[in-house]
């Protein structure tokens, strides 16, 4: 039985890869390793818990000693790796939380995968953003091929972790893949994202802070689709590449939160225009970037990938499940939450 680890399975996208894994794959063993911070959640993995091909193990990958000594024990096959912090404006409060769970975190990993993994016939593979790139303008697209040039502390630390990924492959000969992914959105999601604070705010009337004039064009991706293609990549990549995925489906900030107020008027019962009402532009955020939009057409055309849902649908049954799942938003949003939204957006109208 192949033994393949999960980091960061408890959050947003980990938590759709190891359901997608353990119920699709039951000759795996699926180890979910997880700190849970703020955005790792086991009630995201409540379907799967008592699973028999599923383990949860407690630990943070900044902490070396442990990292190597669970994977001196477990000997994993494989690695997916998705534990990070992943908000861009936590990332401009508190860098250096970026630079230990992000960079200092992978390089433990790849450390532990050379001395204990199976580096000879297995797989390290490091889930990515396409923020490593940078901005773009109104025009073009970013391929693999796109030199890095990440704007946020956020980006700069994943960046970092793609250059040592691609380090190990060539200088240690460590089997890896890298996928370079753009804005998911789907249930489970943590709201300090665009989309689920959103709905959250509109859910109790309160203000939609939009940052600066919501002129900022984002791909977004159905985060179903987003683990569908990391399953491919994982079977089906070659080894040392990197494969951008996107879902072809670019959104200006501003458009894309009026069909959400539009949406949210209807589930809610809510006179058209109600919601929109509560569209606030504060102060930028410093060094947004203006475009992110992605050419997958390596991963469409080499692996068969297509996104599969429209955006509206994806974005009708996201809003869905927050109305459907009050308890999980409540929990998450007492607590911190409300000195991270007081900190984050007290000073910003
Ligand atoms: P998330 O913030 O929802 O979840 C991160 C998970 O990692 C949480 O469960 C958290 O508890 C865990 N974690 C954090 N620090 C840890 C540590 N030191 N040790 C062990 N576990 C730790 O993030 P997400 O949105 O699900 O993103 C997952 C991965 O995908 C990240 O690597 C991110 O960079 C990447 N990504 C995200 C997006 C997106 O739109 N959200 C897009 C492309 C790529
Ligand atoms: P976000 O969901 O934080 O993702 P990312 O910064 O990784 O793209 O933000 C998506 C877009 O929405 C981005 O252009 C910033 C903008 N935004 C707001 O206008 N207001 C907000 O409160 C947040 C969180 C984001």
């Amino acid at each position: 039985m192949k033994k393949i680890l999960i980091t960061g399975g408890a959050g947003f996208i980990g938590s759709h890869v190891v359901r997608l894994f353990v119920n699709k794959y039951p000759d795996y063993h699926i180890v979910n390793l997880d700190k849970l911070t703020y955005a790792g959640n086991l009630e995201n993995l409540k379907d799967v818990q008592n699973a028999s091909n599923y383990e949860f193990v407690k630990g943070d990958i900044v902490d070396g000693d442990f990292i190597m000594s669970l994977f001196e024990e477990q000997r994993f096959d494989g690695v997916i790796h998705l534990a990070a912090e992943s908000h861009v404006d936590r990332s401009i409060l508190n860098p250096m939380a970026f630079v230990e769970t992000n960079v200092l975190g992978t390089v433990n990993l790849l450390n532990a995968f050379k001395a204990h993994g199976d580096h000879e016939n297995g797989l390290f593979y490091h889930v990515s953003t396409d923020e490593v790139y940078g901005e773009l303008d109104d025009e073009g697209f970013f391929t693999e091929s796109t030199p890095y040039s990440p704007n946020s502390p956020y980006s700069a630390s994943k960046a970092s972790s793609d250059h040592f990924v691609r380090a190990y492959h060539a200088t240690y000969g460590t089997p890896v893949k890298i996928s370079n992914c753009s804005n998911n959105y789907g249930s489970h999601q943590f709201p300090e994202k665009l989309i689920p604070l959103f709905i959250n705010n509109i859910k109790h009337l309160k203000s939609l802070p939009v940052y600066g004039e919501g002129t900022n064009v984002r791909d977004w991706l159905w985060v179903e689709d987003h683990a569908r293609a990391i399953d491919v990549i994982y079977h089906n990549g070659v080894l040392g590449e990197t494969y951008n995925i996107g879902g072809n489906n670019e959104w200006k900030n501003i458009d894309l939160i009026h069909l959400l107020c539009k949406l949210m008027d209807q589930k809610l019962d809510r006179p058209e225009g109600d919601s929109a009402q509560l569209i606030t532009f504060v102060k930028d955020r410093s060094g947004h970037d203006f475009r992110y939009a992605i050419d997958s057409s390596k991963l469409m055309n080499e692996l068969d990938w297509v996104p599969s849902l429209q955006f509206e649908e994806g974005l009708s049954k996201t809003i869905d499940w927050y109305l459907q799942n009050e308890e999980w938003l409540e929990n998450v949003t007492s607590g911190s939450y409300q000195s991270y939204y007081q900190e984050m957006y007290a000073g910003r109208s």
